[in-house]
């Protein structure tokens, strides 16, 4: 799947938005800053990096991550309906974690973790449009986002640290600890982090439909990507959220950005 440009930026004016629309106090301010900080990088990014897996395309992170915050939404609803104690977390805390579950995935602060794949045999054979910088010290995508926002100052709840911690829920084994305990005092005291595992899943599944069950299927028209025009415009009118810079993807500074959009 290839996003237009448009698409592209008015992806990142929802995200802001959701921003502007949930989180309060001091860190929205910061959070706001964070994110204007890394805007280059983050909206180009891919959600992944294998084409195989979701939305490993560029454009991809932003446009999964606002999925999320709205299927968490919505299961928000759904869990207060069939008599969830909603009393035990905030609205802030679910939309502050679906907006930064899959932080730890743009890199550090000088290092970006994924690059546009030089190897052809690896990127027509494996499928791998981006590869790992190694550059990049390891550490869990929940960790590495943990760390990005305490070190720009961002403060984040106990609840937000277990729901962005577990948010991959018994797909990751480190998660059993707080996910498959039997004694009552040790699981989660909230649903939170249940619905936030709960939006991941549903996101990532419909991105994995759209992209793969019509090519199953044998349908040639899913195969075709054309060349997009990436000249961005300026759709941020009518929205609340700060403004997105208009700009041309021309002036990307990243060099890989810049090489992967060539070879769009
Ligand atoms: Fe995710």
């Amino acid at each position: 799947m290839i996003l237009e440009a448009k698409d592209i930026q008015q992806n990142w004016v929802q995200f802001m938005a959701h921003i502007d629309s949930h989180v309060q106090g001091d860190r929205k301010q910061k959070l706001i800053e964070f994110y204007e900080k890394y805007q280059e990088r983050i909206m180009l990014m891919p959600a992944s990096h294998k084409k195989e897996y979701h939305n490993a395309f560029p454009g991809g992170y932003v446009e999964h991550v606002n999925r999320v915050v709205t299927c968490a939404l919505k299961l928000y609803d759904l869990w207060a309906e069939m008599g969830a104690d909603m009393s035990t977390f905030t609205k802030e805390e679910l939309v502050f974690s679906a907006v930064n579950h899959d932080l730890g995935k743009i890199g550090d602060e000088s290092e970006e973790a994924y690059t546009p794949q030089t190897d052809n045999w690896r990127k027509e054979k494996l499928g791998e449009n981006y590869m790992f910088n190694t550059k990049l010290p390891f550490a869990s995508v929940p960790d590495r986002g943990l760390y990005m926002l305490q070190s720009h100052g961002i403060q984040y709840s106990f609840n937000e640290m277990v729901a962005i911690q577990t948010h991959d829920g018994l797909y990751d084994e480190g998660n059993k600890k707080y996910l498959m305990t039997y004694l009552p005092e040790q699981k989660p005291r909230t649903s939170l982090p249940f619905i936030l595992h709960q939006a991941d899943l549903m996101a990532a599944r419909i991105e994995f439909e759209r992209e793969w069950l019509p090519k199953l299927k044998g349908d040639k028209n899913s195969l075709d990507s054309t060349k997009k025009n990436f000249t961005l415009g300026n759709s941020t009118k009518g929205s609340t959220a700060p403004a997105a810079k208009s700009k041309a993807l021309g002036s990307i500074k990243s060099e890989g950005l810049k090489n992967m959009l060539d070879n769009l």
